[in-house]
């Protein structure tokens, strides 16, 4: 884990504190229909509130290219912000720099917060512009980063502005990363990576990485089809990158020169199109027949994951394991997860998972809360699996480095 300073090495008695959050949120209707992400930050409210600073929360939402738009509006989130800090007020300041935000910062005193809105409005925050970063910096005292899941963007708030003030982790930055470091950076062996979604090609630069890290690498999802397909079994009509048969062949000689045993679906669970309660059978791999499509893997994989599992100690994950918005298609998908939930509720595992699909996977299932940590990052996750240096994380290690 790269070094960085969090809350406890701190001093922000009496300070402004400006909290870089990501409240990106899923929003319908002007009404936040997931407010995960705003529940997992507002222990970092509530701990800088303790030792008295004022703070103030900065955000980006959607992606309004660089310019005002009610649409993009961080209105809707006030509300479940309020109800996720115990019905405590939470100021708004219709801008994020200049004379609106500046006096609603101004107006602050220790104990209170203000909700900034969208950074995405000024065209600043995307360049990770110096200018935009200063006009931000004068907002406050101490710069606090808990938006893991924005750390793969370079943008002024989450970057230019880190070299700007005093910064450290909050207490949503740590856990995440707390928590991918015990799965991959220095994990109990045997680790294995569960590693599904569509395509190949979108994930070549996350497979070739984790197999370097991880003893098992299990694949599901379409992109098992191409697996399959690059050495010579028929999936039929199932989503398959014929053009990545070659890619897909690297792959498993790299797998075999790193030690990493690869677990492909043995049976398949197949049906002539993608529809819900579709007739469906389970056939072995190699016996998929050519009207057909593959959409979920089949009992005897799950079987055969499980017992990877069982004899496992840390398992991290990405991607669903077949059709999962799609019933019957979700039944791969739920019980592996029940098998996870098992084994980590045991304290036999220590399970990591992350991304927007899996995520949603996993809260379909109902087992969000059985895994020993679920990520709120899309991207970010996607990225730092694929071993990159996430800009967010990089700017918190170099203000440590300052000290
Ligand atoms: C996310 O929701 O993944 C982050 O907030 C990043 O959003 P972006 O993809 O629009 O940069
Ligand atoms: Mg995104």
């Amino acid at each position: 884990m790269p070094d960085f300073l969090t809350l406890d090495d701190i001093d922000v008695r009496g300070k402004r504190v400006l909290l870089r959050a990501d409240l990106n949120v899923p929003v319908r209707d002007g009404v936040v229909t997931d407010a995960t992400r705003i529940e997992r930050l507002a222990p970092t409210i509530e701990t800088l509130i303790g030792k008295g600073a004022a703070v103030v929360v900065m955000s980006h939402f959607g992606r309004p290219d660089g310019k005002p738009d009610t649409k993009f509006s961080l209105r809707p989130v006030l509300a479940p912000l309020r109800r996720a800090l115990g019905g405590r007020e939470v100021a708004f300041a219709e801008d994020c720099v200049g004379e609106k935000a500046e006096r609603a910062v101004g107006a602050l005193r220790p104990g209170q917060v203000v909700l900034l809105e969208n950074l995405r409005f000024h065209p600043g925050e995307e360049a990770n512009s110096p200018d935009f970063a200063r006009a931000l910096a004068a907002l406050g005292e101490v710069y606090i980063d808990d938006a893991f899941s924005a750390a793969h963007r370079a943008h002024a708030s989450i970057a230019a502005l880190a070299g700007l003030l005093p910064a450290a982790a909050g207490k949503l930055m740590e856990a995440e990363l707390g928590a991918l470091s015990a799965a991959l950076e220095h994990p109990a062996r045997p680790v294995v990576a569960l590693v599904g979604g569509a395509k190949v090609s979108t994930k070549l630069d996350l497979l070739r990485f984790v197999i370097g890290k991880v003893d098992v690498l299990a694949i599901g999802g379409a992109m098992a089809n191409t697996l399959l397909f690059a050495q010579g079994i028929s999936v039929g009509r199932s989503l398959c990158e014929r053009d990545m048969a070659d890619g897909a062949r690297q792959l498993m000689a790299l797998a075999g020169e790193r030690n990493c045993r690869v677990v492909l679906p043995e049976d398949v669970v197949v049906a002539p199109e993608l529809a819900a309660g579709v007739a469906s059978r389970t056939v072995p791999v190699g016996a998929v027949a050519e009207d057909m499509m593959i959409l979920d893997i089949g009992p005897e994989t799950v079987k055969r994951i499980g017992v990877a599992l069982e004899t496992a100690r840390t398992l991290v994950w990405n991607g669903p394991l077949g059709a999962f918005e799609t019933p019957p298609f979700d039944h791969g998908t739920a019980a592996v997860a029940q098998k996870v939930g098992e084994l980590t509720r045991a304290k036999k595992l220590l399970s990591v998972a992350g991304g927007g699909d899996t995520v949603a996977a996993l809260a379909a299932a109902g087992l969000i809360d059985d895994l020993s940590y679920v990520s709120t990052a899309g991207g970010a996750f996607l990225e730092w699996l694929e071993g990159r240096q996430l800009p967010g994380v990089a700017a918190l290690a170099a203000a440590a480095r300052r000290g």
